[in-house]
């Protein structure tokens, strides 16, 4: 082994460890901007690592990628919406797949022969192939291009596992021939493998299934690094793949959903829960309270615990929100947050937006470290939440929510809700907490309601 070698392999085992450091940076919001900066570090060197061993460093095609991508990259973050994050995310995996497909088939025609590097190949073009026609689906769907309707067709289990043995029967056949139409057989079944799983997967789902596709990304890159025999593209691949099924398994618990069920679109289940029930008819009577008495109230109480939800995101509602913290705090209120995990409609939507607004981050709590402080609390303020505090999941066994977790909300003192109408949120269900005797109404825009609130109190 040379010092050139050594040089190569200590590059790519720091920027392994960077990444290692970045995810372990990106799970609390206090050190997310440094886990960011330790994954963009990780990848300049696994980059500049990566061309120093090849032989066409000066190549312009090379400078024209990284120059082009870079660009295109900046163009998007600094143009996408928080909310065409999930489809921004479906349409990057895409460009994984595409790229180790493409690897795969230069080895193909350049010049591997040993068995097992036909294996690697095999395995990283059907994996690539399944995310990339998976991933473009799933970006399709979510950015409204097409229905976000599931599409159960009646054989579809026995469809995917006809195409699965296919799949393997081409693997043999590649793997003994070495012949490329083997292989271009089964890039072609994988592909419509991946239309198929993605298009079963009704709008509830999406949100767990980009984080599969980011899962398969993530494994596919890591069947490219055996392949290509890079050990940054292993360590990154296993890292992406690894992170990728456990945030899928985190949000299929919260929304109490088996990731079975969304893998292989509603294996052995009802359809989506919002694909079942047209909207909810408002069912009782409730009680609301107008901005100025609602702050009076608050300037009456200890302990206020704020809910947030979809409805503060539409709305933007978050430095309103924030201003009242401060108001309120300011006249020694102990104000805190309970966040659900699936808030809105993103993994981590709610902390996104409280972080933007400055919302102190010591003060927003996880779902498990606040649900049991609700009886001790004079107010609870939900903004633009349902689902996630509606109490059916706990009472009515027969809910398309039955047993999801929610924000024990009407166990508080006061229960405030600010919504617009007495409408059902994603499930489409009603939400019986609004007919609670403890529950008052706050209706209108998160935004405008809010800040009329800021206003009565600084009155
Ligand atoms: P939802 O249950 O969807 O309720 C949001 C509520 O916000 C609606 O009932 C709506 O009522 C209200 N709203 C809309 N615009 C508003 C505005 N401008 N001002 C005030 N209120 C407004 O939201 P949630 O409680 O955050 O629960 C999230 C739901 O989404 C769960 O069912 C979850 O399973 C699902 N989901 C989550 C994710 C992730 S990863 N977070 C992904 C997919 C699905 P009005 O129309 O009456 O105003």
């Amino acid at each position: 082994m040379n010092l050139a070698h050594i040089l190569v392999l200590v590059g790519y085992l720091v920027a392994g460890v960077l990444f290692i450091l970045a995810l372990r940076g990106l799970s609390t919001q206090e050190t997310a901007r440094r886990g960011n900066l330790y994954g963009i570090i990780g990848m300049l060197i696994a980059i500049g690592t990566t061309l120093s061993v090849t032989s066409d460093l000066t190549h312009p095609l090379i400078a024209v990628a990284i120059l082009g991508g870079a660009a295109i990259g900046a163009f998007m973050a600094l143009r996408v919406g928080m909310t065409q994050m999930p489809e921004l995310v479906a349409m990057l995996h895409s460009f994984v797949g595409v790229a180790a497909v493409l690897v795969g088939y230069s080895l193909q025609f350049a010049h591997i022969s040993a068995k097992p590097e036909l294996i690697e190949v095999f395995i990283d073009v059907v994996i690539g192939s399944i995310t990339t026609t998976g991933s473009i689906l799933a970006f399709m769907k979510l950015s409204g291009r097409v229905s976000g309707r599931p599409l159960l067709l009646p054989a579809r289990h026995f469809a995917n596992l006809a195409m699965l043995t296919a799949i393997v029967v081409f693997g043999v056949l590649y793997a003994s021939d070495h012949e490329t139409w083997a292989l271009a057989g089964a890039t072609g079944v994988a592909c419509v493998l991946g239309v198929h799983l993605v298009a079963a997967i009704g709008g509830a789902d999406m949100p767990v299934v980009v984080s599969m596709l980011n899962s398969y990304s993530g494994w596919t890159a890591a069947a490219a690094g055996f392949m290509l025999k890079n050990d940054a593209l292993i360590i990154t691949g296993a890292l992406v793949g690894s992170s990728g099924a456990i945030l899928s398994y985190i949000m299929c618990r919260a929304m109490n959903r088996s990731i079975w069920n969304v893998i292989f679109g509603g294996f052995g289940a009802a359809p989506p829960k919002s694909a079942t029930k047209g909207p909810a008819q408002p069912a009782g009577d409730v009680q609301e309270i107008t901005a100025p008495d609602l702050a009076t109230t608050l300037l009456g109480s200890k302990n206020v615990i704020i809910i947030p939800g979809y409805g503060m995101a539409v709305a933007r509602a978050q430095h309103a929100v924030r201003e009242l913290t401060e108001v309120l705090r300011g006249k020694g209120v102990n104000v805190r947050f309970a966040i659900h995990p699936v808030a809105g409609r993103l993994p981590g939507h709610m902390n996104v937006l409280l972080a933007e607004a400055n919302v102190p981050y010591d003060i927003v709590l996880e779902m498990d470290e606040i649900n049991h402080d609700f009886p001790t609390t004079d107010v609870a303020i939900v903004i633009g939440a349902n689902d996630i505090v509606n109490p059916a999941a706990e009472d009515d066994p027969t809910s398309p929510i039955a047993g999801m977790p929610v924000l024990q909300v009407w166990k508080a003192k006061l229960v405030i809700v600010n919504k617009r109408s007495r409408g059902a949120g994603y499930a489409g269900i009603d939400n019986p907490l609004f007919y609670k005797p403890n529950t008052k109404m706050l209706f209108g825009d998160a935004k405008d309601a809010i800040e009329k609130v800021v206003a009565a109190l600084k009155a």
